[in-house]
């Protein structure tokens, strides 16, 4: 069963601050915003879409056609209570399986998934795929520094500690009190898997909450967690 449908991890992860108060609560979103392209009149897929933030964001952009895809029901059911749209279609799948259709989408987006897929050449083929020329892929996925951490946890002395960071794979990590499968891609394996896709890279950030937050989230100015990326198909 996906994570994200366990009752228990479910709640957790719905008593988070951006799971209440949205993109405005997620504190790479003043990175992550400017890495879209004008949204009006585009076709937009968004991998992972969890509760529908960013498709919602799209629609009310003037995008207009949004399909949002997520492997847990109660996620996408989530997603049609809170970010509902006429212009928005949600579906119950993964994004593993979904067919991809041609030179279908304008633009796709990721946020946050793509650290739960061991095959990450695969998804870039796809989403390459299913981009018209010119099309962009926004994607944000846990750091390599973040996933290569020790249990994804600051150790007891303090400092964070990162371990076989040339091993590639699964980790078994502590995410909200609870054990979490997660996949470790390195930084080369991210940024030339989309290269080699055929993509062009058009912007790399990593996340650094803004100045107002630092105070209430200093660990978050100790190591990055998440990798910002703009692709462009070429
Ligand atoms: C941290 S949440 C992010 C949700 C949303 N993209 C956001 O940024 O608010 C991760 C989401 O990825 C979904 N997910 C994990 N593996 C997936 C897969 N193989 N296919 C589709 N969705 C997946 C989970 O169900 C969950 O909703």
């Amino acid at each position: 069963m996906n994570h994200y449908d366990e009752p228990a991890f479910f709640a957790a992860y719905a008593q988070m601050y951006r799971s209440q108060a949205g993109l405005t609560g997620a504190g790479e979103w003043q990175q992550l915003q400017p890495l879209l392209p004008d949204l009006r009149g585009k076709d937009v897929l968004d991998l992972g879409c969890g509760y529908g933030w960013h498709c919602k964001y799209a629609a009310d952009h003037g995008a207009q056609n949004v399909i949002g895809i997520d492997l847990s029901e109660k996620m996408i059911s989530e997603a049609r209570s809170r970010n509902n749209h006429e212009r928005i279609e949600y579906h119950v799948a993964s994004l593993v399986d979904w067919v991809y259709p041609s030179a279908a989408y304008d633009v796709v987006v990721s946020s946050l998934v793509l650290h739960y897929v061991e095959d990450l050449d695969m998804v870039y083929r796809m989403v390459h795929k299913t981009l018209r020329p010119g099309g962009v892929f926004v994607m944000n996925i846990e750091h390599p520094t973040f996933t290569a951490g020790v249990n994804q946890q600051f150790s007891e002395d303090g400092t964070w500690p990162v371990d076989h960071y040339y091993y590639p794979g699964k980790r078994q990590t502590d995410f909200l009190g609870h054990s979490i499968t997660k996949y470790h891609h390195t930084l080369t394996q991210i940024l030339n898997g989309l290269i080699r896709a055929g993509f062009r890279l058009e912007a790399v950030e990593e996340a650094m909450p803004p100045e107002e937050w630092r105070e209430m989230m200093p660990e978050e100015m100790r190591r990055p967690m998440m990798l910002l990326v703009k692709a462009v198909k070429q």
